[in-house]
């Protein structure tokens, strides 16, 4: 490649999940430590990072049709940006992305990309570089002090998965499970709420197996990190994603039903109602043992809202282990819910199975399950008709004087009022309809 002047602004293009949203913010926070500024909205930037997605397999598509924009765009304005990949295509197919794209500069993988910095350094003298090492902790305390956050921030405390579920490429984009230690992220939290959070969603690929010591020195699970974090001043809210029902501790539990602050909406994958296939997933609870866990969560906090993640189409799965899913969602009622056709990922043991789904039947079951739990979020969303409830504002709406936010169970709430971005207001909840409820303020709540 040929050396290049150093860029005067960037942008970070995340895809996939939180944690790369958190991940896309740190290096953003980085680039800005270094001078270089965010791209004026609808400007080219001098430097793209692509923070990629490798769970589906349009998702890690996605990658490349985005750097054949890029390079588009650039020839017809005389100058290709520089182009960074980051995130789990980065980690999974690093020397593809070198071999197939040769107007990426940089191959940065998530446990690698604190040291972005230097990577750049090296690409504007005109050499391409690549780190897919994966050293997971080393990597947060390089990361500059958070200075910058909006009302509901993002905080990951956990990463990596060792559950190896055969369908999914996490365990090996994101390595082994590591807990980052207890005193960084009471520390990041009273950073990021000095910077203007009201919320923190503490972030995992396994949150729940987060462990750590408290500052006495004793050993404590997630449970424990967030009655310390109650603790802060000025968080009002805090969340967690994403659970495996294995990690579910008892502490937990309790957890719900003590603090305030821990709000009410539990994320908890189950993927499959089907015993045989939830074996073939190797997810080490069966469609029974997950029922009798939502009870005890919903015994400790009765309004809890539960969401979850389903696969429809696992290699196998007939019709009869699909109606075992939907009689499943039935039964709990989520107040909303995440499905996917399953995608056959290279490398894990899922995609060499044999009766793979045809794609007809994948679609003609996402819509089955989608629609059943359409309906399933739209009844509980007019099940909060008339209730009040606490929503944080996170961003102006589409109207003049309109505000979004969300409730405690995470529903969007729209209302119009005179209020500010971040500020917790009192909303009564009117109207329901599918996808979010209108408000209707009653006052504004102080920290
Ligand atoms: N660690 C989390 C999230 C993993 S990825 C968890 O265990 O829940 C988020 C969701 O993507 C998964 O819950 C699963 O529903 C879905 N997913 C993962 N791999 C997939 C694949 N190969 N095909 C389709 N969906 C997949
Ligand atoms: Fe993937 Fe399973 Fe780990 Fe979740 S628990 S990240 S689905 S391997
Ligand atoms: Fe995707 Fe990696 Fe998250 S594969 S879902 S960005 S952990």
């Amino acid at each position: 490649m040929k050396p290049t002047t150093a860029p005067r602004t960037y942008r970070v293009k995340s895809f996939g999940c939180q944690m790369n949203v958190y991940d896309g913010e740190r290096m953003a926070e980085m680039l800005g430590e270094r001078g270089i500024l965010p791209a004026p909205e609808g400007e080219e930037a001098d430097l793209v990072v692509l923070n990629t997605c490798h769970i589906r397999e349009r998702a890690a598509e996605k990658v490349y049709s985005d750097i054949g924009r890029l390079v588009k765009a650039g020839a017809k304005e005389g100058k290709t940006p520089l182009i960074a990949v980051a995130g789990c295509v980065a980690q999974a197919e690093g020397d593809e992305i070198m071999a197939r794209a040769p107007a990426v500069s940089m191959v940065v993988g998530p446990q690698a990309y604190h040291r972005l910095p230097a990577m750049i350094d090296k690409a504007v003298q005109g050499e391409r570089n690549s780190d897919t090492d994966m050293p997971a902790i080393a990597k947060f305390a390089a990361l500059p002090e958070r200075r910058k956050s909006a009302p509901a921030a993002f905080l990951t405390v956990q990463e990596g998965c060792d559950k190896f579920c055969t369908y999914c490429v996490v365990p090996y984009t994101r390595g082994a499970e590591i807990s980052r230690p207890f005193a960084d992220l009471t520390l990041e939290a009273r950073r990021l709420v000095e910077a203007g959070a009201r919320e923190i969603t503490l972030l995992g690929q396994n949150v729940s197996a987060w462990s750590g010591e408290d500052e006495r020195g004793h050993g404590v699970g997630l449970a424990g990190l967030i009655r310390a974090l109650a603790e802060v001043d000025g968080l009002a809210r805090i969340r967690y994603t994403t659970s495996h029902p294995a990690d579910m501790d008892d502490a937990l539990i309790a957890a719900h039903g003590e603090v305030p602050k821990l709000m009410p909406y539990l994320h908890l994958p189950v993927q499959s109602g089907s015993d045989r296939v939830l074996k073939a997933m190797n997810r080490s609870h069966s469609a029974d043992s997950y029922l009798r866990l939502l009870e005890r969560f919903r015994a400790a906090r009765p309004d809890l809202a539960l969401s979850g993640d389903f696969i429809v189409g696992f290699p196998g799965e007939t019709e009869a282990e699909f109606a075992e899913t939907l009689a499943l969602v039935d039964a709990v009622g989520y107040a909303q819910a995440y499905s996917f056709k399953y995608s056959p990922r290279p490398g894990t043991p899922a995609a060499t199975m044999a009766d793979q789904v045809g794609m007809d039947v994948m679609d003609e079951r996402l819509q089955r399950l989608q629609a059943a739990i359409n309906r399933d979020q739209h009844a509980f969303n007019r099940a909060s008709e008339g209730r009040d409830c606490e929503v944080l504002v996170e961003r102006k709406g589409k109207l003049p004087g309109q505000w979004l936010g969300k409730s405690p169970w995470l529903q969007s709430v729209w209302f119009e009022g005179d209020c500010a971005i971040g500020d917790l207001v009192r909303v009564h909840l009117a109207e329901a309809g599918p996808n979010s409820l209108r408000g209707v303020v009653r006052e504004t709540v102080a920290a």
